[in-house]
């Protein structure tokens, strides 16, 4: 099982010419390091015994499909900060042969949801977005993966699901990675039954103890016996009922029965030559990673990686692609979005000319232009014929709502938050959005997520990415993909590099601690940016072919792995 470090230095994937990378003297990650190489098939994830889940069902005949999904259910037992049944997410597959699909199991509001439900009294909001039954969606993971597999796996589903059985009824250990997640979030678990299974006597489970989740078992096996069913109108679905009554959430029975995946049409999109798969609306991720790579496009040829030339078109095209993603997105079976103007050429070209060389632009300058006219986890796969697969799923924040399904075994998400609540109020992300993404009964709150996979210019799989991290998951996603394609960086590179984050509002760049040399930062502000330093941007776990195999990364901002043969 265990994969092979490459042992190999930039210069010789197959896509030629990858320049050593270099990073400012007080950046953290060193360039040059190394991915994980496997010949056939792999799997880079935020969580290592999920990544060993997905190679082992790949071993077994699966395909990425089936390793996709097994990873999914894995997810859920040994990464219970963002792994789940309660939660939903994207999935962007390319198959060998060509074909292309965008599955889209995100959360939906509550029938029982209205737009102003976390305005208080006092016209400001109540919090219940964020913490609480009242925060969650209905959730979309377990009808998503479900419908993934049956329409592209070939193992049987009992095979798929095995290793996520054996994990929750058989235990794992648990590790400091799970031990200092748990740690910060008592007050969130701490209120719900979710804390007899992780704070078992009052402490977060201990280091090296074993952690077995029977109830979370007893759904998973369910569920391999009677599909999706179970969760959505089953004795699951009884349960979630139950715990939404007994806690005071919205979401019923028939929320749950009503619940469905979308099957979308990819977008599909060039950069530089190169092709883009990505993830249409409700997510805003695709549409705004290819807005985003349009608009640089257009501003002309890039400048060297880390110079304040780069990190100005960067942000500026990053501050118009959120413009346009807070303003316009949202869920589409709701709100009628210019999907082919905001992702095509010509237009990312007239916004590429509002971009000066020397100065930044104030968001709210450009907003009156435009009025004329945390915690997640991504994973990707790539087995041994080609398929690719490309997943990111969440709660929203870590352990999502903190709600436990009792008797079920898994937490609720906080998806809520990611509507409008009001607009002009940012929600946790700091996002202010609009009217498009308001709430309603049934929608579906717009996302960040960016699952994308990109071909070179001969059409062959390249690069399998995405991310966590709120709207820096954009950033990272395109980042990724830049320094692979503009710079010629090294998988390990590319994801070891330091990222910028601008979101339009709040109106600045964010940069990682030491990610940006001094001198640049003073040009930067200079120019008129405001800058200020985060200490980390987004985490991605990504997969890129190379000569005889594929590297395979999770991020070093992050503690999962990737695991291949
Ligand atoms: O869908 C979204 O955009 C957010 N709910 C993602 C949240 C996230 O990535 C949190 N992780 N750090």
């Amino acid at each position: 099982m265990a994969a092979t470090p490459s042992g190999r230095q930039v210069g010789d994937p197959a896509i030629p010419n990858r320049v050593p990378a270099v990073f400012p003297a007080g950046w953290r990650f060193p360039a040059g390091a190394h991915a994980t190489f496997a010949p056939h098939a792999i799997v880079a994830s935020n969580n290592r015994l999920a990544a060993e889940v997905g190679a082992e069902v790949m071993k077994q005949g699966g395909n990425a499909v089936d390793a996709a999904v097994a990873t999914g259910f894995a997810l859920a037992v040994t990464f219970p900060e963002a792994g789940n049944l309660g939660g939903g997410g994207y999935m962007v597959i390319r198959m060998a042969d060509g074909r292309t699909a965008a599955l889209d199991y995100r959360e939906t509001a509550p029938l029982a949801a209205t737009r102003d439900m976390y305005v208080g009294a006092n016209g400001k909001l109540t919090g219940e977005s964020v913490i609480g039954p009242k925060a969650s969606g209905v959730p979309g993971a377990v009808a998503g993966m479900i419908e993934a597999h049956r329409k592209y796996g070939v193992l049987p589903i009992s095979r798929v699901l095995a290793p996520a059985l054996r994990l929750a009824s058989e235990g794992f250990l648990v590790d400091s990675t799970l031990f200092r997640s748990l740690s910060g979030e008592n007050y969130r678990i701490g209120g719900f039954t979710g804390k007899s299974v992780f704070f078992p006597n009052g402490v977060p489970l201990p280091i090296g103890s074993r952690l077995v989740q029977p109830q979370l078992a007893r759904t998973i096996r369910l569920i391999t016996d009677s599909g999706s069913t179970v969760f959505y109108r089953g004795s699951i679905a009884d349960s979630i009922a139950a715990e939404m009554q007994r806690s005071g959430g919205l979401i019923t029975k028939e929320d749950l029965a009503r619940y469905r995946p979308i099957w979308r049409r990819p977008i599909h999109s060039s950069y530089r030559g190169y092709s883009l798969i990505s993830m249409p609306p409700s997510s805003s991720g695709g549409t705004t990673v290819t807005e985003l790579l349009n608009i640089l496009e257009a501003y002309g040829r890039p400048s060297p990686f880390g110079t304040a030339e780069r990190i100005h078109a960067l942000a500026s095209a990053s501050q118009r692609a959120f413009i346009d993603r807070n303003s316009k997105l949202g869920d589409p079976g709701f709100v009628k979005i210019p999907l082919s103007t905001l992702t095509s050429k010509a237009y990312a070209k007239a916004i590429a000319k509002t971009i000066s060389h020397d100065h930044a632009d104030p968001t709210t300058r450009l907003l009156s232009n435009v009025r004329e006219g945390n915690e997640t986890t991504h994973y990707s796969v790539v087995d041994r014929f080609g398929n690719a697969v490309a997943t990111t799923t969440t709660l929203n924040d870590l352990y999502g709502s903190g709600v436990f399904v009792s008797g079920a075994g898994f937490f609720l998400n906080d998806e809520m938050d990611d509507f409008t609540a009001s607009p002009g109020i940012p929600n946790m992300f700091g996002l202010i959005q609009g009217a498009a993404n308001s709430i309603a009964p049934g929608k579906r709150m717009l996302s960040a997520m960016s699952p994308t996979i990109v071909l070179d210019p001969k059409g062959n799989l390249l690069l399998v990415t995405g991310a966590r991290g709120g709207p820096r998951i954009i950033s990272a996603t395109s980042q990724i993909i830049l320094d692979v394609i503009d710079h010629r960086m090294s998988l390990a590179d590319a994801m070891s590099a330091p990222r910028i984050h601008h979101q339009s509002l709040p109106d600045s760049i964010r940069v990682e601690t030491g990610g940006v040399e001094p001198a640049v930062l003073a040009r930067l502000r200079e120019m008129g940016h405001h800058v200020y330093e985060l200490s980390g941007i987004a985490s991605a776990a990504s997969i890129m072919r190379v000569r005889g195999g594929y590297d395979a990364m999770d991020d070093p901002r992050s503690h999962g792995g990737a695991v291949g043969f």
